[in-house]
């Protein structure tokens, strides 16, 4: 009986709340959500290919709701526009899951505040200090070296006798060049030695990010029901144990470059350093500057290596665009010398590449969700206070309405036009627009056209021995960043003389 009254009671208040809000606001379109679990049974894993289905049946703007959390999904640049422009500060809060709210400590870190005063000032922070071009030149070593020392592995893996021939997998020698390259820029430490083996310290750290991605790949119901959460309070000693663990270790490394700068009076020019000479001037707490280093860890390592990854499986595709690359680098550079980021301004058709991957794949198809702090009209539809709006940047970017042949990777289309990429074309979006746009854009662009441009000018790169270019598979793995459900594995031929398969070291 107790039980039938509670779920009666459920569905009575499920229903009064619907009718609410469909009495008071006109909503998108959608499709019928049920009672508590709204349309989550209903949604397929690759949530930003389902998404862009529904968007054939519903609309460009549709209502989806995760338990009983309205979520609007936008489709089209217009759409993203209004969005990410016209509505930007109403709509540049942030939806908060239980560990993003624990690890950020209610949003004091940058990615899950919310837009308010504490945001404005982290956000000055990033552009006045820490992603300044200045900057970016100065931790320009830190990227090259990791990326000649990405080429000397794989030259050496691929020219040992028993492996010439033989497919590599891509997603290990990519993903050394971002773990070492995040770490280093952040925490100013390489965890990885020469041989490819990791530090103590560094092992704590790899366990701290996939525990980090094990807690936050769990999106319970119970995320979207607040009464839920009660029934989840286990889970809460998993999340406090985890931000102790995190802490503790990041505390460890700040005090080891405190101890340095005060023996050495040098500051360097990595996070770390920079966070905390600026402490005071910007009157950050420790749990800000905990939080912002740990941000850039979670933003800017996976999408790195997972732009290249499909960029390398899209030139495998396309041996004509990866020749055509090729031929650029080598009339621009030669083959007695290596590229560097220097050369980016003579290397256009490289530079297309980067951008016709970032098209096809943005590493974050749905952006971050954006929360409404006040209710705003979208396409003629109310967008109430608290929903949460995702632009489906990946729908947009291959939308036929926008794009001449969207569905092929053809960099050319950029030389023919030139579309901008860091949110001013609302038909390319892969790292947002408005104030909540990448702030690590220009790092990101730089690091993976370093990577490709290498990787095309000392190898040329074929399919494993059986796999004709057009089997290369396309497919996506479910999850807020986006990798390859198969990673990509290609043969590399060396190209260029073989003492330029050196890594240049950097002492910094
Ligand atoms: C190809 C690589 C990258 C892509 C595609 C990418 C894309 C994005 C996107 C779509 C957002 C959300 C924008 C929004 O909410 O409207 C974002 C936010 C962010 N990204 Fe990136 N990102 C990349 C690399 C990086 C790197 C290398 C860093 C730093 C080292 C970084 C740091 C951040 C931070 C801190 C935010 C949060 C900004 C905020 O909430 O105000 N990202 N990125």
């Amino acid at each position: 009986m107790a039980l039938f009254l509670i779920l009666t009671s459920i569905a009575l208040i499920f229903v009064a709340h619907k009718l609410y809000h469909r009495l008071r606001f006109k909503l998108p379109p959608g499709p019928r959500p049920l009672p508590v679990v709204g349309n989550l049974y209903d949604i397929k894993p690759v949530r930003f290919r389902c998404f862009a289905d529904w968007a054939q049946t519903y609309g460009p703007i549709f209502s989806v709701y995760f338990g009983s959390q309205l979520n609007v999904v936008v489709t089209t640049a217009e759409l993203a526009k209004q969005v990410l422009k016209e509505n930007d500060q109403n709509l540049a809060d942030r939806f908060r899951t239980r560990p993003a709210n624990n690890l950020s400590r209610n949003g004091m870190d940058l990615i899950w505040a919310d837009y308010g005063p504490h945001y404005v000032k982290v956000r000055k922070l990033c552009n006045l200090e820490l992603f300044t071009p200045k900057r970016l030149e100065s931790l320009r070593p830190i990227r090259e070296e990791e990326v000649t020392a990405m080429v000397e592995n794989i030259f050496n893996d691929s020219t040992k006798p028993d492996n010439t021939g033989k497919s590599l997998l891509m997603r290990e020698y990519l993903g050394s060049v971002a773990f070492n390259n995040i770490t280093r820029l952040t925490f100013g430490k390489r965890f990885m030695n020469a041989a490819g083996e990791i530090d103590e310290q560094g092992q704590e750290f790899k366990g701290i990010v996939s525990n980090g991605i094990k807690i936050g790949g769990k999106l319970p119901l119970a995320e979207y029901v607040p009464w839920l959460r009660w029934f989840f309070s286990m889970e809460n000693e998993a999340l406090v144990k985890h931000s102790e663990r995190r802490d503790r270790l990041t505390r460890i490394i700040m005090d080891e470059h405190t101890l340095a700068r005060k023996q050495t009076g040098d500051t360097k020019q990595h996070f770390v350093d920079a966070l905390l000479t600026l402490q005071k001037q910007y009157d950050l707490s420790d749990d800000t500057v905990i939080g912002l280093l740990w941000d850039m860890i979670t933003a800017g390592m996976d999408t790195t290596t997972i732009t290249v990854e499909w960029a390398m499986a899209e030139l495998v595709r396309n041996p004509r665009v990866q020749q055509k690359a090729q031929e650029e680098l080598d009339r621009v550079i030669g083959s007695d010398r290596i590229m560097s980021e220097t050369d980016f301004s003579g290397l256009p058709y490289l530079q297309c590449v980067a951008k016709e991957a970032l098209r096809l794949h943005p590493p974050t198809p749905l952006m971050l969700p954006h929360k409404a702090s006040a209710s705003v009209k979208i396409g003629g539809y109310d967008i109430p206070k608290g929903a949460i709006v995702h632009v489906n940047v990946w729908a947009v970017a291959r939308d036929p309405a926008v794009w001449k042949d969207p569905l092929e990777f053809r960099p050319e289309r950029f030389l023919e036009e030139d579309v901008d990429m860091k949110g001013h074309d609302y038909r390319l979006l892969p790292f947002g627009a408005g104030r909540r746009v990448c702030p690590g854009a220009q790092l990101a662009i730089n690091l993976v056209t370093s990577m490709l441009g290498h990787l095309l000018h000392h190898f040329t790169w074929s399919p494993p021995p059986g796999v004709s270019p057009e089997d290369i598979d396309l497919t996506e793995n479910p999850g807020t960043v986006t990798y390859m459900k198969n990673p990509i594995q290609a043969i590399p031929t060396p190209r260029l003389p073989a003492h330029l398969y050196k890594r240049v070291p950097m002492d910094m």
